[in-house]
């Protein structure tokens, strides 16, 4: 067990610290834009989580990464809250800025090592990129006392040269030196040859902790990370869902299960992360990304405790442990008991919200409880599945506060055109008409709000789904659109799934406006 503190068994010197980028990395990817109250939400369930570092956001990107990663700081308590930052001036200071009402801040910057960035992103020699790092890691110290440094594309880097730079680093410093596989694309043996590689040119890394930031496009991520932690690495960044630029970052639950799992195979190893709040983190993260996790994923995929076939059941039944490694409680897959009615009040919707680990105020009690009986009257029993969605339905609705659907009518079948007509209101209170007719339903309500806002969005993934069983349950539809040369993702619930369909479509539109008010810095350059 590697949860249940303390236990003797448990060194500290072979605790893995859990840098959660979920908030950072994850939200880079394309499609996701998270509002502060959103990514604040996210960061409470990473702190029940157990992760020992949320890196909050890269403040100098945009004003809402500034303010997201801000309020992180400002809210939670007992974790560090690290901001990112290129090796510069601007951006290092930005990010102390940001962290600075945290309990424990931490600046986290970086600059690129590899020759095919030095040359083609960088324009920089190598002299000048380890006096930018030096003189980043100097300013971040004299800010906070708590600096991580990484090499971006450390492992197609020179490791001559990646030792010189974080001996410089740590010189000025820092107290973590992070090796990230930028585009995920070294193999288990061959990342440890790397760091042992790191260890003996560089031996002042033994004396701060070595981080290890895989990403995925191989699908190696946990295993490099593993093979990380096996030659002395003590930190690993992941994202909750596995989230993160491309193909994504190291899984956290997938690395949290493997160190429990096997906690007698992995040579002391253990983390601080409580398991059994992983399936209502990786929930939580799905759907206020809009990221579906797909069924077969591990430890979170709707199916990774299901069996189908007959000969598996009947094995589960006499002996769970004939298939299963993991028990379903472990990663919090209980089913919940709560089920409110139409008599439910507001005492006993904060009181079922508690229970589910969200402490609601004034205002989005109010918020959820008009929502709640909207459902309950519709529905009759309102179970915890219903309750998170409109939970995180009601903090998207406060993202896109800017344009509300008044109402839409359609028609179609299976003769002639579907068309639709749509009315939509503008935070200024102004009314928006449009009418199309389409391809389906969907298509022709997607084009009537297009008519009514002036824009012309183009539909990448379109998906409907149901949150709980059964022909009255909440229906939930997401979709991912191409607005401007952009991805962007919507998601909303109803019990209507035609009106799921138009408010997801419409929070994309309305995501684009705003991103196209304050274009975001990306990572990249010094
Ligand atoms: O992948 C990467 O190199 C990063 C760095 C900014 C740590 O995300
Ligand atoms: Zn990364």
């Amino acid at each position: 067990m590697t949860t249940d503190a303390p236990d003797p068994r448990h060194d500290d010197a072979n605790r893995v610290r859990f840098f959660d980028t979920t908030l950072r990395d994850g939200e880079q990817s394309p499609g996701i834009h998270l509002n502060t109250t959103e990514k604040v939400e996210v960061a409470r369930q990473l702190v029940r989580l157990g992760v020992d570092i949320i890196e909050a956001g890269f403040p100098i990107a945009s004003p809402g990464d500034f303010e997201g990663a801000r309020a992180i700081a400002e809210d939670v308590e007992g974790v560090t809250v690290a901001g990112l930052a290129r090796a510069n001036e601007r951006d290092v200071e930005r990010a102390g800025e940001a962290v600075l009402p945290a309990e424990r801040g931490r600046i986290h910057t970086f600059i690129a090592t590899s020759d095919i960035h030095l040359e083609h992103k960088l324009r920089m020699d190598r002299a000048q990129v380890l006096a930018a790092a030096v003189d980043a890691v100097k300013l971040a110290r004299s800010i906070v006392d708590d600096v991580e440094f990484s090499c971006e594309d450390a492992t197609r880097s020179d490791v001559a040269f990646v030792a010189e730079v974080i001996g410089g680093a740590i010189e000025e410093g820092a107290t973590t030196i992070n090796i990230p596989d930028t585009v995920g694309y070294t193999m288990p043996t061959e990342f440890q040859a790397f760091l042992l590689g790191l260890y003996e040119r560089c031996p002042a890394l033994r004396d701060v902790t070595l981080s290890v930031h895989c990403h995925n496009d191989l699908g190696l991520a946990v295993a490099n990370s593993l093979a990380g932690l096996h030659v002395g690495a003590r930190q690993i960044e992941c994202c909750v869902n596995g989230i993160g630029e491309r193909a994504g970052n190291a899984s956290l639950e997938e690395m949290a299960m493997i160190l429990r799992t096997r906690a007698d195979d992995v040579g002391g190893l253990w983390c601080g992360i409580d398991t059994t709040e992983i399936t209502r983190a990786s929930r939580l993260v799905s759907r206020l990304t809009g990221y579906t996790v797909q069924p077969n994923k591990a430890v979170v995929g709707r199916n990774a405790f299901a069996h189908e076939a007959g000969i598996h059941q009947h094995g589960v039944l006499s002996n769970p442990l004939t298939y299963e490694i993991m028990d379903a409680t472990s990663v919090g897959l209980a089913q919940s008991e709560i089920v409110l009615g139409k008599h439910s009040g507001r005492h006993a919707l904060k009181a079922a919200y508690e229970e589910l680990g969200y402490d609601l105020d004034r205002d989005q009690l109010n918020h959820v409880f008009d929502r709640f009986k909207e459902v309950a009257d519709r529905k009759g029993r309102v179970s915890a599945a219903d309750l998170e969605a409109l939970l995180s339905d009601e903090m998207r609705a406060e993202a896109t506060g800017e344009l509300k659907l008044e109402s839409m009518t359609f028609s179609g079948g299976t003769e002639g055109a579907p068309e639709a007509r749509v009315v939509v209101r503008t935070s200024d209170g102004a009314l928006h008409e449009g009418a199309s007719d389409g391809d389906g339903p969907v298509d022709a309500l997607m084009r009537a709000i297009d008519a009514a806002m002036g824009s012309s969005g183009r539909l990448l993934e379109y998906n409907v789904s149901s949150i709980t069983s059964g022909k009255d349950a909440l229906g939930e539809a997401r979709v991912a659109c191409e607005i401007d040369g952009r991805t962007f993702a919507g998601q909303a619930v109803s019990t209507d799934v035609m009106e799921a369909s138009a408010v997801a479509y419409l929070r994309a539109v309305d995501a684009s406006r705003r991103a196209t008010e304050g274009e975001r810095v990306t990572a990249g350059g010094v």
